[in-house]
């Protein structure tokens, strides 16, 4: 089965050609990052203006990847939620409108299943049962996957998710959006051990998440260096790798408290935050402490794209599912 997959659910127009039986045949992808950079954010309307323009020709420029016409498609898949509303309503009104003029089915993807499938996407992929820490912009949650829509959340951020608190604490060391990768660069000049940050609701036993207490403490360390006339770039390095360094333990500790409540022997990682070094060097050691193995996608399969989507949908449509009510993005879905 061929599937072509879109996803438009943020800053993203991602389209990929996924066949049941060969693998990934296409992808491509175009970031809308530059475009919102000057606003230090999405905005949206921008965002779901700027997909109408790129679906055709991404579509075009996967199926020349493929070799393939609009004819051998068997299925599409697109990302029906969560995210912004405009940005959704672009993605599946074009995959709807290709499903009824070639007459194919189609289905909508929930788009944490996309970042919890990638690494299926990856040459060794992991087998059923695993815990997976789905990191993103928007979610920070522990899943105990037991198979394809076997989901069971085991834990969630009780306010901002990790990806959300790395953008605002970004913004306030003067860094673009987004900020993650900004931090991680800048944390690379910091000092270990000048600066310790809080780790979040680790006192206590559970596998809920809280990052937005860390922004605070942002916010607080960089006025006080400030105050002291210390707000150095050496300073705000320090603080960048302290606050990454707090990001990271805290997810670790979690991770590690759920692979021992389940006995699972694998961890996969997925989600735009997933691509950070730190993370995956220290989620490799707590894996080997608990004698499991680490998996994560390819570092553009770690963000948004369409590939994850193609996969995703393609595993549904195999299942039996098909997408029959009418076009109805939903800007907010429990997994
Ligand atoms: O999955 P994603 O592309 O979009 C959402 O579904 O949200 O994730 C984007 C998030 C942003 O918050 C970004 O700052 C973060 O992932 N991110 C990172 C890194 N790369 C992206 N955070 C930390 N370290 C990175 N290397
Ligand atoms: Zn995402």
């Amino acid at each position: 089965m061929i599937v072509v997959g879109i996803e438009t659910s943020c800053d993203e127009t991602g389209v990929a050609v996924y066949d049941s039986n060969r693998g990934l045949l296409g992808e491509a992808l175009f970031s809308q990052v530059a475009m919102h950079a000057d606003y230090g954010g999405v905005v949206p309307e921008l965002a779901s203006r700027d997909h109408i323009q790129r679906l055709v020709p991404l579509l075009d420029q996967v199926l020349e990847q493929a070799s393939l016409t609009k004819q051998d498609i068997d299925a599409v898949a697109y990302t029906n939620g969560p995210g912004l509303i405009g940005a959704l309503m672009v993605g599946a009104t074009f995959a709807r409108s290709l499903s009824y003029t070639l007459n194919i089915p189609a289905i909508g993807v929930h788009h944490m299943e996309g970042h919890l499938l990638a690494p299926m996407l990856e040459e060794q992929p992991p087998a059923f049962p695993f815990v997976a820490l789905l990191v993103s912009g928007g979610h920070t949650q522990l899943v105990d996957v037991n198979g394809i829509g076997q989901y069971e959340l085991l834990g969630d951020s009780v306010d901002d998710a990790a990806g959300e608190a790395f953008d605002k604490a970004a913004k306030m060391m003067g860094l673009d959006y987004p900020g993650g990768p900004r931090i991680a660069k800048l944390a690379e000049d910091g000092t270990p051990g000048r600066y310790k940050f809080p780790r979040p609701m680790t006192d206590r036993p559970g596998l809920a998440f809280s990052f937005s207490g860390l922004k605070t403490y942002t916010l607080n360390t960089i006025q006080a260096a400030k105050q002291n006339s210390d707000l150095s770039q050496q300073t705000l390095a320090d603080i960048a790798y302290a606050f990454q360094e707090a990001v990271v333990e805290t997810l670790a500790i979690k991770c590690r408290r759920a692979l021992q409540a389940t006995q699972h022997k694998r961890l996969v990682i997925a989600g735009g935050v997933s691509a950070n070094k730190m993370l995956r060097d220290r989620l490799t050691s707590i894996a080997a402490k608990e004698s499991a193995t680490l998996f994560y996608p390819r570092p553009a399969f770690c963000t948004d794209n369409g590939a994850m989507i193609a996969y995703a949908g393609c595993q549904r449509l195999l299942a039996g599912e098909q997408e029959v009510d009418p076009i109805q993005p939903k800007p907010r879905w429990p997994m």
